[in-house]
């Protein structure tokens, strides 16, 4: 039975419309093979708002964010845009919806794929099998806490001010995504801060530890300095399941796993907002690494981590498991019969470009679901 599901595509800079030009693909063969319709609008964001525009994100655009059922984001920025305020750079696109939406938890997971075991700088028997989620907040502490500013001070010395704030409202929330997250997988949390030299920090530890006992007593949970995770990280990725934290850290940490993994262009997260009574629930997907700008254009980008962002969207936004698999196993499929984009390329394998990788995913999903 065919049902509308509203959905916004933001492509935005850099090989971000290159690869969403490869989701494309994916969402015709799901229109035509799985009796699902979606209703698409596309809009401009970041470099690309600026130069039509003038910012990096209108109004309108927000609104339909706000309006849609999901939003597919690809990536924003670019050196030609890096000498702009903080107020007219490109990544304000992302922050602006990740606040005007309340998108607060930034879901990040960090899987080794059997086929690319060799990808990853680590060694095999370090990796092999990973799969870890990082929760990261995305609309509070350092990015968004007041004061913030540069000031002249009266000698002519200018001082830089960020403030790292977080209310046990805030902490609770994401940590609820966490221990829910957990409980389908290995049951166990991770809380990650710096509880012995910043206040909020300490507050988040306290604040984990009670909602636990209160709320989420059948899930393990444990705490972790940020450096010693990020050490950890590196040293025994495995232990972990599910780690949460804060803005900040998670960016750092998941930068630093999605590493773990090989390649930045396999990718994707989700970053959702809360629950609406309605039962709707703001989401945006978009793939871990940028825009790249150093090979926009060329037809060489791995368009999987996109392609995955758009497979977590039907399973998280859309409740289309089956579907969602059916792109992950296609995409393993293909990994598996040696194709290979530059950045996750190996010896033996063959190197292809966007078209022919986006081209190969659809053909297999055309083989699991004729
Ligand atoms: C990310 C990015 C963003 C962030 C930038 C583009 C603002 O690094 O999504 O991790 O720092 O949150
Ligand atoms: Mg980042």
């Amino acid at each position: 039975m065919a049902s509308n599901k509203r959905l916004l595509i933001l492509p935005g800079d850099g090989i971000g419309p290159e690869v969403m030009y490869e989701v494309r693909r994916v969402i015709d063969w799901m229109e035509r093979r799985r009796a699902v319709t979606f209703e698409l609008d596309e809009d401009l964001v970041g470099g690309a708002a600026i130069e039509a525009t003038g910012k990096p994100i209108q109004p309108a655009t927000v609104e339909k964010a706000k309006a849609a059922d999901a939003v597919l984001f690809g990536s924003v920025g670019g050196p030609q845009w890096d000498r702009l305020g903080f107020e007219l750079r490109p990544e304000l696109a992302i922050l602006t919806l990740r606040r005007e939406l309340g998108l607060f938890a930034n879901l990040r997971p960090a899987v080794v794929l059997d086929p690319l075991v060799d990808a990853s700088t680590l060694k095999p028997e370090v990796i092999r099998g990973l799969d870890l989620m990082i929760v990261r907040e995305s609309t509070g502490g350092l990015y968004f806490g007041e004061p913030r500013g540069i000031e002249t001070l009266p000698d002519g010395r200018k001082r830089g001010v960020n403030t790292e704030v977080y209310t046990t409202d805030e902490i609770e929330r994401v940590g609820r995504v966490a221990f829910e997250l957990a409980r389908k997988r290995q049951n166990r949390v991770c809380s990650v801060e710096k509880a012995n030299v910043m206040e909020s920090g300490l507050l988040w530890r306290q604040t984990m530890t009670a909602l636990r006992e209160r709320e989420f007593a059948d899930v393990e949970l444990s705490h972790m300095y940020a450096d010693n995770c990020a050490m950890q990280l590196v040293r025994n990725p495995r232990q972990f399941d599910v780690i949460v934290t804060s803005n900040l850290f998670g960016d750092l940490l998941s930068d630093l796993a999605s590493m773990l993994t090989g390649s930045l262009g396999m990718l994707p997260s989700a970053t959702i907002g809360a629950p609406e009574p309605g039962g709707k629930r703001h989401a945006l997907y978009e793939p871990i690494h940028g825009s790249a700008p150093d090979i926009a254009g060329r037809g060489i980008a791995n368009p999987l981590a996109q392609i995955l962002s758009f497979a977590m969207l039907l399973r998280y936004s859309f409740g289309m498991d089956e579907e969602a698999g059916l792109i992950e196993r296609a995409i393993v499929t293909v990994l598996g019969s040696g194709l290979r984009t530059a950045d996750i390329m190996a010896p033996h394998s063959a190197k292809v470009g966007t078209q022919v990788m986006g081209e190969a995913v659809v053909r297999e999903l055309d083989k699991l679901a004729p």
